[in-house]
């Protein structure tokens, strides 16, 4: 291993863990905050279900078909879904990097991966578009939410760029450094400084060092809706305040009604 590509691989190689123990830590972190946030009113917003099943079901339209967005504005609801749904076929194609064996579903994809990749960064461009030149976004708008795009935009460019020459990487290579660094067997070669070799390619250089910003940017971000979503009350609660009595968590006895310092409504 030349000078420089080992120093490259210790980069990555230490990157890697740093960025993933980063967002896992601070995802788990975020999310443990909004569990333990006391919900002391019940406020679904309504009209919502009045069942488990009923608000289970809405919940699955707003993570799948972005129900609720979709009484915004149409671009917003088709340019972010579009947005969501090729990420998520690209996150299935890039499984091929971490196991062993490649799952049917990611070959099949790899016919529709190149259009899937542009549909990705046509969806990206448009959002950014739309917060820079629509006033009343602008103005709802922070630095942040420029970031985020404009990172997922050169994440997405130069994940492109590597499918065609020049730019081309040894993915074979790519492949073995992933399975090396997520294989706990060898994982702990950093620590010898034998750190599993990364393919010499500025492209894909790039494209990864780029998504270790984005994972360790995550759990500050409000990239946290991914997992707040499911700890929104006005989301989750049934809408039954009438034939269920919803008790406040932090009164200690449910169905004391004495309102403290007046003695007590006994007593009036
Ligand atoms: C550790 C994580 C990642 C690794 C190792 C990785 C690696 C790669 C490699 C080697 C390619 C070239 C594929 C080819 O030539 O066939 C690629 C393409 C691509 N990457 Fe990544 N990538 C990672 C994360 C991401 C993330 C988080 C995104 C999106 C936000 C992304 C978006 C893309 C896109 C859109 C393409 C081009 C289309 C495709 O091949 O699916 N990558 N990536």
């Amino acid at each position: 291993m030349g000078g420089m590509t080992f120093l490259t691989s210790i980069a990555i190689s230490s990157l890697f863990y740093l960025s993933v123990f980063v967002f896992l830590a601070g995802f788990i972190y975020r999310v443990s905050l909004y569990y333990s946030t006391p919900q002391p009113l019940k406020i679904p917003q309504t009209p919502q279900p009045v069942n488990v099943g009923g608000v289970v079901f809405r919940m699955a339209g707003d993570v799948l078909f972005f129900r609720s967005l979709s009484k915004g504005t149409t671009l917003l609801f088709f340019a972010g879904w579009i947005f969501h749904i090729t990420l998520l076929v690209t996150g299935i194609r890039h499984l091929r990097y971490f196991l062993p064996m490649v799952p049917d579903v990611v070959v099949w994809f790899s016919h529709v991966a190149i259009f899937i990749g542009f549909v990705l960064l046509l969806s990206l461009v448009v959002l950014l578009i739309r917060r820079i030149v629509d006033k009343k976004v602008v103005f709802v708008s922070s630095l942040s939410d420029y970031f985020v795009l404009l990172l997922l935009i050169c994440i997405v460019f130069t994940g492109l760029l590597m499918r065609y020459a020049p730019f081309r990487p040894d993915i074979v290579g790519i492949k073995g450094l992933m399975l090396e660094l997520v294989n706990p067997v060898t994982a702990f070669s950093l620590l010898t400084l034998h750190p599993p070799h990364a393919p010499a390619n500025y492209m894909f250089a790039i494209h990864i060092i780029l998504v270790f910003i984005l994972l360790i940017y995550f759990p500050f971000s409000k990239l946290m809706h991914m997992g707040g979503y499911f700890f929104s009350p006005t989301r989750y609660m049934v809408n039954n305040p009438r034939t269920k009595r919803y008790v406040n968590p932090w009164d200690k006895e449910p169905g004391n009604l004495t309102v403290s310092g007046e003695g007590g409504q006994n007593n009036g």
